[in-house]
């Protein structure tokens, strides 16, 4: 069946289409239904099975004799070590580790923080956490302490487990530091910490709290798989919003279980024995679902990169992978090719590897830019799949099926909807609009299983972010439209938050940071255009009346207090000191004006601006830092 029948055989009868694909799954008790509406407008799914995600993973493919495959290759070219795990030594690894936990008191529906970088072990700590039931938290090694120490509070972890640090080209960044910095600050205090000593830097021990993750497995009996009801949590991953408090999306066992399994085989036509490498990290939703789960769910090989696309060593590191490991598909965001093309603009060092073996590339997490599309696809030779999707979706919500046969591809599109999505173009009063009419994308209720269930700790917060703008659709944050062959174009987000390298950023939370400093009486953040990353943070800030030190020595202290308080994923290196800005009569900072100077794009002026001549002072402040950049 194409992708047209398949869509309508989910629109036809959602309740059947879910049953059936929830058979490719092990459960050790079948669901009697898949859909629970009981708590409409909150849905669930396969409330009344019984499964484990982590025994899809890993034990039934052993069980079923594979367990020579490999599982996991660990390529990391920051350290020079190149790792292969088959499925068995990774069921070793992982059910010993979960025994350790079980012993140490960690029990179902305890929180566990995982904060380490992309090493096999950062994928046994998720997995084992998930054979006990435990809810994992995975948190990115670009965040600082404080942001850590947000996460620690909101989820109340019982233990963390964190690597001795995490290796950037040119310097290697120290995690145990932040972790006790984190716990310092935080109000909870977790039981204990397990510490994965690497040998770039090795971590100060705090007696009587601290672990050495070889001597907390040293001994350490295997344990089996908790029996986990189909709608029990199995990780929180906070992702940004609009304040500084992140938002933390629920994912629970059985629905994220089929909805990877079923994406594996018909989007990315990724089966039982290929390669799969998913150039993300693990802290990102992009790692949840395609470095570990789903990839493993199909018992595929998995492919995890400690690197970047550029500089370790250079522009060719991806088409060596691709070579060396005969990797299938490999999945990253448009910003890691810009800035390959950018080594090499004629994509030379393509030739000097043998990357026959890629079928698909697969580009996620910000807007794909035709440009970068079509480079790709002229110098590997094949297609290149835009699709979209958010954190809390977990899995694509547009894209263009390869498993089904490709539909035509439009640059500036990621196809269409995929089965489990009813997507809807919305006027600001929830009507729907007209092919090519640009609108609210919402989705109609249900979202189908495996997106998010709730926030951790907000479940009013997850109503009032998603459920309430438009009743019986939830609100993806996106602007776009449909055009008449239901192709999807995703424009730009209709909130404060931005994409930095395909990492999504809350404009809020650097504003929260900057207003933290004692000069600093109002500022505003935007997202400005960039060549390489999409878009780059720009602060404007207006200082305390009578305050007469350097601007530029302020502004130093901000881009470092951004780096200490969020971290340096932020990227936050830019900004203006300026008198005022810009807002309508009732208050109302325009940012999005402010942005579109920055990016030389037009812009109306509304009725309401206060004064319209507070725009000639940020259009100045802007250049004076090279805005806009083209
Ligand atoms: N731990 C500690 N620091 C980290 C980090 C981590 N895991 N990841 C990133 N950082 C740091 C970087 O070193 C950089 O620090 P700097 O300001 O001292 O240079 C800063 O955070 C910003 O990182 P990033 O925005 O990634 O910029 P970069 O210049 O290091 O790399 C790209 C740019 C395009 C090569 C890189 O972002 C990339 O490969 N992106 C595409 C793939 C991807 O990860 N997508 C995300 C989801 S699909
Ligand atoms: P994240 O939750 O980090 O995955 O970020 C999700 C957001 O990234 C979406 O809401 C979009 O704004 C943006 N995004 C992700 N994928 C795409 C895409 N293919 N095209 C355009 N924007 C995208």
């Amino acid at each position: 069946m194409g992708y047209r029948d398949v869509y309508k055989a989910w629109q036809e009868d959602p309740e059947g289409f879910w049953m059936d694909a929830a058979a490719a799954i092990d459960w050790s008790k079948p669901p009697s239904a898949a859909l629970d509406d009981s708590r409409a407008p909150l849905y669930g799914w396969y409330a009344d099975g019984v499964c484990n995600i982590c025994h899809n993973a890993l034990d039934r493919h052993v069980e079923a004799g594979h367990g020579e495959r490999v599982a996991i290759i660990h390529d990391s070219p920051v350290t020079g070590n190149k790792t292969k795990i088959t499925y068995a030594e990774l069921l070793d690894q992982v059910s010993r580790l979960a025994g350790a936990l079980a012993a140490r008191g960690v029990e179902r529906g305890d929180r566990v923080i995982i904060y380490m970088p992309m090493v096999p072990e950062a994928l046994v700590a998720m997995l084992a956490c998930a054979r006990i039931g435990a809810v994992h938290s995975v948190v990115f090694g670009g965040f600082a302490a404080p942001e850590l120490a947000v996460r620690i509070d909101d989820c109340t972890p019982k233990a963390i487990l964190a690597a001795s640090c995490g290796i950037e080209p040119g310097r290697v960044v120290a995690y145990k530091p932040m972790v006790d910095e984190a716990i310092g600050i935080a109000r909870h205090t977790p039981e204990f910490t397990v510490v994965l000593q690497r040998p770039q830097a090795a971590a100060v021990m705090t007696e009587g709290r601290d672990i050495d993750w070889n001597a907390f497995l040293d001994g350490a009996e295997p344990v089996g798989c908790a029996e986990m009801g189909g709608m029990d949590p199995l990780y929180i991953l906070y992702t940004s919003g609009t304040t500084g408090q992140p938002k933390g999306v629920v994912r629970t066992h059985g629905g994220y279980a089929v909805a990877l399994s079923w994406t594996m085989g018909n989007i990315y036509d990724i089966h039982a024995g290929d390669v799969f490498w998913s150039a993300s990290d693990v802290g990102w939703v992009v790692g949840h679902s395609y470095i570990v789960y789903g990839p493993l769910i199909v018992g595929a090989t998995t492919v995890v990169f400690e690197g970047k696309p550029v500089g370790t060593p250079d522009a060719g590191t991806f088409w060596r992978v691709i070579g060396e490991y005969g990797v299938k598909a490999l999945f990253t965001a448009p910003t890691a090719f810009r800035a390959i093309k950018r080594d090499d603009p004629e994509g030379r060092m393509v030739g000097d590897y043998d990357t026959s073996s890629l079928k698909h590339l697969f580009l996620a997490g910000e807007r794909a830019d035709p440009d970068t599309i079509e480079w790709a696809r002229a110098r590997l030779q094949v297609p290149v799949i835009d699709h979209w999707w958010q954190t809390e979706t977990g899995w694509a919500i547009a894209a263009n099926p390869a498993g089904l046969g490709l539909l035509p591809v439009k640059p500036g599109s990621p196809t269409v909807a995929m089965p489990g999505y009813d997507v809807r173009i919305l006027s600001e009063a929830g009507e729907d609009m007209k092919p090519g009419e640009l609108g609210a994308v919402a989705i109609r209720l249900p979202l189908p299983p495996g997106t998010l269930s709730t926030l951790w700790n907000a479940g009013d917060r997850f109503v009032s972010s998603y459920l309430s703008t438009f009743p019986g659709y939830y609100e993806t944050g996106d602007a776009g439209m449909i055009d008449e062959d239901g192709y999807l174009y995703i424009m730009a987000r209709t909130d404060d938050v931005i994409n930095v390298a395909g990492h999504r950023l809350s404009t809020g939370s650097m504003e929260e940071v900057l207003a933290s400093h004692p000069d600093v009486a109002e500022c505003a953040v935007i997202g400005a255009s960039d060549p390489l990353k999409g878009q780059l943070p720009v602060g404007f800030i207006c200082l305390n009346r009578g305050c007469t030190r350097d601007h530029a020595e302020i502004i130093d202290e901000c881009v470092r207090l951004v780096r200490r308080k969020i971290g340096p994923v932020a990227a936050f290196k830019a900004a203006v000191v300026v008198e005022r800005l810009p807002k309508t009569r009732s208050g109302k900072i325009l940012r999005g004006i402010m942005a579109r100077i920055a990016d030389g794009a037009e812009y109306r002026l509304p009725a309401t601006i206060d004064d319209p001549a507070i725009l000639d002072e940020i259009t100045d402040g802007l250049s004076s830092i090279g805005y806009p950049t083209r």
